[in-house]
């Protein structure tokens, strides 16, 4: 009698390090692709031997050059906000890899279900300790592109944030919808990580940065860490750069 191969019990991963194998190593199985994304991102089902989830892969050959984005990778710079983020012991970014993919090489992250209960328009106006340290991590990364859909609040308060291509630039360009603490005093714990990582910049994070962004690039990370660090404020506007995404969400 033929026995039917039984599927091995595929699970979610546990912990960063399972995610981060899983990312690496996982066979890709491209499902879709969102139509209103500017470059091509497509979504699909990640699994190994015993884990499985969904994921996000942005080929590099899918980008759309950007004339004020003209040096490396929009998926080097999603990787670097995931670096920085990682040092931030914050983990605002979803576990994310740089690896082969059907379409070539390209930016694996994991997709992260956010609470479908949550009214984002409100969600984003919240004094949240999750939003505010976003709001730090942008300012570290320079995000120019922090619009609604790109927040996504977890079931149990834990809030992700996504879509870092366009993140680095060594010109001021933090456009957010976070601006509620602008010029406010930074908190404690908002101190304590930055005197970290300007640390961890000086050293390992600072060479792994350099594989994907160019040296002015992390020289200026550097500078924006010092610079939050001097002021101990949250930054403000700085009326040049459109400091609202557009469209918000
Ligand atoms: N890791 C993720 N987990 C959950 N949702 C995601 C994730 N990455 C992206 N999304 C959703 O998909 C949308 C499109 O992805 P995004 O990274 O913004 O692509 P694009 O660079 O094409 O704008 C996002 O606005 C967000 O709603
Ligand atoms: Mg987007």
């Amino acid at each position: 009698m033929s026995e039917q191969p039984t599927e091995p019990d595929l699970r979610p991963p546990a912990d960063d390090a399972e995610a981060a194998q899983l990312l690496r190593e996982g066979v890709i199985d491209l499902e879709g692709r969102m139509l209103d994304a500017s470059n091509v991102t497509l979504v699909g089902a990640i699994r190994t031997g015993d884990l499985a989830a969904e994921c996000i892969y942005k080929p590099v050959a899918g980008e759309r050059p950007l004339w004020d984005f003209p040096d490396g990778t929009l998926a080097g710079r999603e990787i670097s906000a995931f670096l920085v983020s990682e040092a931030t012991g914050w983990q605002v970014v979803p576990p994310t890899v740089l690896r082969e993919g059907p379409f070539g090489p390209g930016m694996v992250q994991l997709w992260m279900d956010g609470d479908p209960e949550v009214d984002l328009a409100a969600f984003v106006r919240r004094d949240d300790p999750a939003l505010r340290r976003m709001a730090v991590f942008d300012a570290v990364v320079n995000n120019a592109d922090r619009k609604g859909g790109h927040i996504i609040p977890m079931p149990g308060g834990h809030v992700y944030g996504v879509d870092h291509g366009i993140c680095f630039s060594v010109d001021p360009k933090l456009r957010t919808l976070l601006w509620r603490w602008a010029g406010k005093q930074l908190p404690a714990e908002a101190v304590e990580m930055l005197e970290r990582l300007a640390d961890d910049l000086r050293a390992d994070l600072g060479e792994q940065l350099h594989e994907h962004l160019t040296r002015a690039e992390v020289r200026c990370t550097q500078r924006r860490v010092a610079d939050l660090l001097r002021t101990g404020r949250h930054p403000e506007p700085n009326g040049e750069w459109p400091a609202l995404p557009w469209p918000p969400f």
